[in-house]
């Protein structure tokens, strides 16, 4: 059941990153270590609810493998996930579009290449992973592939082994790249392979922006995508998406933070209780 899911996740995402298990070998970029991301300091909630959250929190919506049996038609108002962070990913309503959010921006990128921002306060998500980011590692490095990228995570945080931890990052700089949108389910349920096998795809080079996402550990492999998962926007967000492949023209600078906590919420009704999880 595990190993059909993780086939499944890698499918709908369209990337899938076995762990590389690399030897930490330099210490390079190991400024700023030391804090695991504890602690409040109530930035990060944009405005909305007033609360504080831990830095460096997983907080996330709903869980993959219910998105992955199609579990996307209603979901919560995005100014709920947007109290818990300032910096993530995750969809739409019938998974229409990706969601992209910097600096507690929340941006929605259309198969139609159009890249509007999003009013928290009436737009639903049925699945969306965020965090209060503080970056514990910063460093500057060129990528080569996506797999370069997941190669290289391990190497960035230095002494700090992330083996077995989820970690948020945050690049920004140059790029060529492939991304996507999807442009929605035709019926209630639909599976996100099926979805994402009708998606919009687009490349680009030497394109300005931001990558933001998070590693997944394989354990958790139902919660969210395991591996890494990027979402991308450009410089004058215009241009956003999942990002399938990455090289970077040149060095980008890259902000890294180990998650210690998580704060997962499913959705209380609805469609959850259909999804089958095989
Ligand atoms: C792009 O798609 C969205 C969602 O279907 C729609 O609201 C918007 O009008 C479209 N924009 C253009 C320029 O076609
Ligand atoms: C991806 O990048 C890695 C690390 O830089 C490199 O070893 C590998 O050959 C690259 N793969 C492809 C297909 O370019
Ligand atoms: C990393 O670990 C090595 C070996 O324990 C140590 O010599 C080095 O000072 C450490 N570097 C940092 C930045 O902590
Ligand atoms: C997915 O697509 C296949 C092939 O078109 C179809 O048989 C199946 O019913 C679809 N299932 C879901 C859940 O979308
Ligand atoms: C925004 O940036 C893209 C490249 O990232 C460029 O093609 C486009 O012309 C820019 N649009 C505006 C309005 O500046």
């Amino acid at each position: 059941m595990k190993l059909l899911a993780l086939v499944s996740v890698a499918a709908a995402l369209g990337n899938y990153a076995v762990s590389a298990n690399p030897v930490p070998k330099s210490n390079n970029g190991n400024n700023g270590q030391g804090n695991n991301g504890q602690g409040n300091n109530g930035h990060g909630n944009n405005g909305h609810s007033g609360s504080t959250t831990p830095v460096n929190e997983l907080y996330q919506y709903s869980v993959i493998a219910a998105l992955v049996d199609g579990v996307a038609s209603h979901g919560t108002l995005v100014k709920n996930v947007m109290a818990h962070g300032d910096l993530g990913l995750g969809t739409f309503d019938s998974l229409i579009g990706e969601m992209v959010v910097v600096d507690g921006v929340v941006y929605h990128a259309f198969a139609n290449k159009t890249v509007t921002v999003v009013d928290p306060e009436t737009i639903e998500t049925p699945f969306a992973a965020v965090t209060t980011f503080e970056s514990q590692i910063e460093t500057s490095a060129a990528i080569t592939n996506f797999t370069g990228f997941t190669a290289s995570l391990p190497t960035w945080f230095g002494n700090t082994s992330i083996t077995n931890h989820f970690a948020a990052y945050r690049l920004e700089g140059t790029f060529n790249l492939r991304i996507r949108a999807p442009g929605g389910q035709c019926f209630a349920l639909e599976s996100l392979a099926n979805v994402t096998a009708r998606q919009t795809e687009w490349e680009y080079t030497n394109i300005e922006g931001t990558m933001v996402g998070f590693r997944t550990p394989k354990y958790a492999a139902e919660v969210n995508a395991a591996g890494d998962h990027l979402h991308f926007i450009n410089a004058n967000r215009t241009i956003a998406g999942h990002v399938l492949e990455v090289a970077s023209v040149g060095n980008v600078d890259i902000k890294l933070a180990k998650i210690t906590n998580l704060h997962v919420e499913v959705p209380s009704e609805g469609e959850f209780n259909l999804a089958a999880f095989v």
